[in-house]
């Protein structure tokens, strides 16, 4: 807590980026104040993600991203400690996660209500200063209030990935549907309990690795591929599927996942592709105009339409909500932060999660 007792601030502890070569460090920042639309939030637990990954290693990837300086973080929950003058839907004690995506409000796809296809949005953590600090500061439209002590601090922290695996995975209709997913990291986890409530007959999960399968399995996946020993069409096989999956949810980013999943899909399938690749991937074009394949790039969450489906998903079945919740592994105080990336990077476990409440 940084007032003093004559209303000025102090710094507040954040995670900084000086510029992009310069170290993550956590140091003290100005304590940011809203402007009239804005509300400042006291965070309480914000995720790690991949992005904050590149920013920390100052990578390509941070680099094409990021205008340092910058405290990066984009997922988190918190309480509401102050309103701009003009907030008039937000109130402070209103416990709280963000949209990380800052939308222009003025391009043609904005003004149609498509706010998720902004053509000028800036992202919280990337573009501006984001949550892994004490206090955030976003737009009051950006603010989605959780329903009184209905979301841990843990489960708030990623409602942004959460509604990344939603906005993917309800993309098709699931029901009757057999679905690949491709990747099972957090979000892909995630996609699978969604697939798993939403109706889909059968889901095979792939990724490489042993832990992930597991928890694949435990989201409600029928059978997993460990791509570095065997072939997706063997799951086929054993589930007795003969023309293919239905949807592909495409979850990993790695260049060979695609390939293959397009290689598995039934005639008429549809793919929804959220992983983000490095770099170019080789598709067979031809199997996909002749089997009529339709792709659909997924960015971000639908505003706020997502959001609704998140909380109506989590107050609706809780099987699905304690399957969302068991994505969060690692809690640790933000104070070791450095094990909590570390962990990250590790590609261990599921989400990782940094406690902002005892510095
Ligand atoms: N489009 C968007 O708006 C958006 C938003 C967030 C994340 N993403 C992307 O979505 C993807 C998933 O995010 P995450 O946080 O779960 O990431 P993650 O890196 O934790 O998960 C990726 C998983 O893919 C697995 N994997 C590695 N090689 C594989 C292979 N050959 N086949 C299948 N799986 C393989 C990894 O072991 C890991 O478990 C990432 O590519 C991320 O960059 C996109
Ligand atoms: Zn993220
Ligand atoms: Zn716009």
């Amino acid at each position: 807590m940084a007032a003093t007792s004559r209303g000025h601030t102090e710094g507040v502890k954040a995670l900084f980026k000086a510029s992009l070569n310069a170290p993550l460090e956590l140091v003290d920042r100005p304590e940011p104040t809203p402007g009239a639309h804005d509300v400042k939030i006291r965070v309480m637990t914000t995720g790690i993600c991949g992005t904050d990954l590149h920013i920390q290693a100052g990578d390509a990837a941070a680099a094409a991203m990021i205008s340092p300086p910058l405290i990066p973080g984009h997922e988190f929950y918190g309480e509401v400690v102050e309103t701009g003058e003009l907030v008039e839907h937000v109130s402070v004690g209103d416990r709280v996660s963000g949209e990380g995506h800052v939308v222009c409000g003025m391009c043609r796809n904005c003004r149609a209500g498509r706010r998720h296809l902004c053509i000028a949005t800036q992202s919280v953590g990337v573009q501006r200063d984001g949550a892994f600090a004490e206090y955030v500061v976003i737009p009051q439209s950006n603010v989605w209030v959780h329903a009184e002590g209905d979301i841990t601090p843990e489960l708030g922290a990623i409602f942004d990935p959460f509604g990344n695996a939603v906005h993917t995975a309800l993309t098709f209709p699931m029901v009757g549907e057999d679905v690949l997913v491709t990747g099972a990291g957090p979000i892909g986890i995630m996609a699978i309990a969604v697939a798993r409530h939403a109706g889909a007959r059968r889901i095979v999960a792939t990724d490489v690795s042993e832990e992930r399968l597991a928890m694949a399995r435990a989201a409600g996946a029928d059978d997993v591929v460990d791509v570095s020993r065997e072939r997706i069409e063997a799951s086929q096989r054993r589930l007795g599927l003969r023309e293919g999956f239905d949807i592909g949810l495409e979850m990993s980013g790695v260049r060979t996942a695609l390939p293959e999943m397009v290689e598995n899909m039934n005639h008429g399938g549809r793919i929804a592709m959220l992983g983000l690749p490095t770099g170019e991937i080789p598709v067979d074009w031809n199997r996909m105009v002749t089997r009529m394949i339709t792709f659909q790039g997924i960015y971000g969450r639908q505003m706020f339409e997502t959001w609704y489906a998140m909380s109506a998903l989590l107050d609706s079945d809780p099987v699905l909500r304690q399957r969302i919740a068991s994505v969060v592994t690692d809690v640790l105080p933000a104070t070791r932060w450095e094990e909590g990336f570390a962990a990250a990077r590790s590609g261990h476990g599921g989400k990782v999660v940094l406690d902002w409440r005892e510095l």
